[in-house]
């Protein structure tokens, strides 16, 4: 028996359908209690800010959010006993609004992007209230890093990863995930993904936001470039044609940045295979540079990839109609 539900995180590796002699294996991070990912550095985000004497009972916790870290705040504080105020941008799917509802948090809605959100929790914090800063605070990497990839490596059971392919929103996945691993696997290759339309690693333009919690349209402070081989772009209708796939012949749901993180995953399977390059994006970001031995692989290769949360919080959206 758990103490307490916070003490239920975690996910299962499971192999999804992989190109010819590949394995291509998502962390399904819906399993969560909460949902998503984002659970991870909930919890941690709270308790480092309670072990610096930043947060004491009674204080109340504001965020700016696309939804799942909203989500993941939500029911940390509920487990914990703070009242959180979560500010999102009005575009985000209903489902998330409603699931913060249900844990106790307030919301607040703002006209724009996740910019404008912030600014707004600026104020709000102004006015005494604690923000958690997931784009800067290192508890978000450091979540991944301790639990997400320390899960993984038992999981592995013994295999050794070629690539680590995930979305970008924060970073602190692919960082945290990332630098874990690459210390156990120093030749794998760890690759972002992010929005054709917000392809700020890549230097393309940032001209829409249509992605939930992936391509923020800014380089995110938590997101270590120096760790990355490289960036692949997704646009959103594939992904979503993606998620439409995966659910049908595989049985998992998931939401707009799996999809869009498994089409990449199995590009880069299908290369190691045929023995081709990968052709990996440059990094846009000062100073980046890729690994000499980026885009090879062993035998039989194995790509990881994570799938931040459910298909179930896009119903509203018509992703699956
Ligand atoms: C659905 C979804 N995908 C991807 C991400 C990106 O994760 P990270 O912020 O760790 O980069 C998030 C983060 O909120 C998300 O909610």
């Amino acid at each position: 028996m758990d103490d307490s539900v916070l003490e239920t995180i975690g996910s299962p590796l499971v192999r999804v359908d992989s190109p010819p002699g590949t394995t291509v294996a998502a962390k399904l991070e819906s399993h969560n209690p909460g949902g998503s990912a984002k659970d991870r550095p909930a919890r941690y985000m709270v308790e480092a800010a309670e072990a610096d004497g930043l947060l004491e009972p009674g204080d109340a916790i504001v965020e700016p959010t696309s939804g799942n870290t909203g989500v993941g705040l939500a029911l940390v504080g509920a487990a914990t006993g703070y009242d959180v105020t979560l500010v999102m941008p009005a575009s985000k799917s209903e489902e998330r609004r409603r699931v913060m509802k249900a844990y106790g948090a307030d919301i607040e809605l703002v006209e724009g992007s996740i910019e404008d959100a912030k600014e707004h929790a600026d104020e709000l914090e102004a006015d005494g209230m604690v923000q958690l800063r997931q784009f800067e605070n290192e508890a978000n990497p450091r979540s991944h890093y301790e639990t997400t990839a320390e899960e993984l490596l038992d999981q592995l059971e013994g295999r050794t990863p070629d690539a680590l392919v995930a979305g970008v929103g924060t970073g602190g996945t692919v960082t945290g995930i990332g630098r874990r691993l690459r210390e156990a696997f120093p030749a794998m290759d760890v690759v972002a993904v992010e929005p054709e339309r917000s392809a700020v690693l890549s230097g393309g333009p940032v001209e829409a936001d249509e992605f939930q919690g992936m391509g923020p349209g800014f380089l995110s402070p938590n997101l270590d470039v120096d760790l990355l081989d490289g960036v692949f772009t997704v646009g959103i209708g594939e992904a979503e044609a993606e998620c439409r796939r995966i659910a049908r012949e595989e049985g998992v749901l998931v939401g707009q940045s799996g999809g869009a993180s498994n089409l990449r995953a199995r590009d880069v399977a299908r290369a190691f295979a045929a023995g081709e390059d990968p052709g990996y994006g440059d990094v846009t970001a000062a100073g980046w540079e890729p690994r000499p031995d980026a885009g090879e692989s062993g035998a039989d290769p194995l790509v990881l990839t994570v799938f931040p949360d459910s298909g179930e919080r896009y119903m509203s959206t018509g992703l699956f109609d």
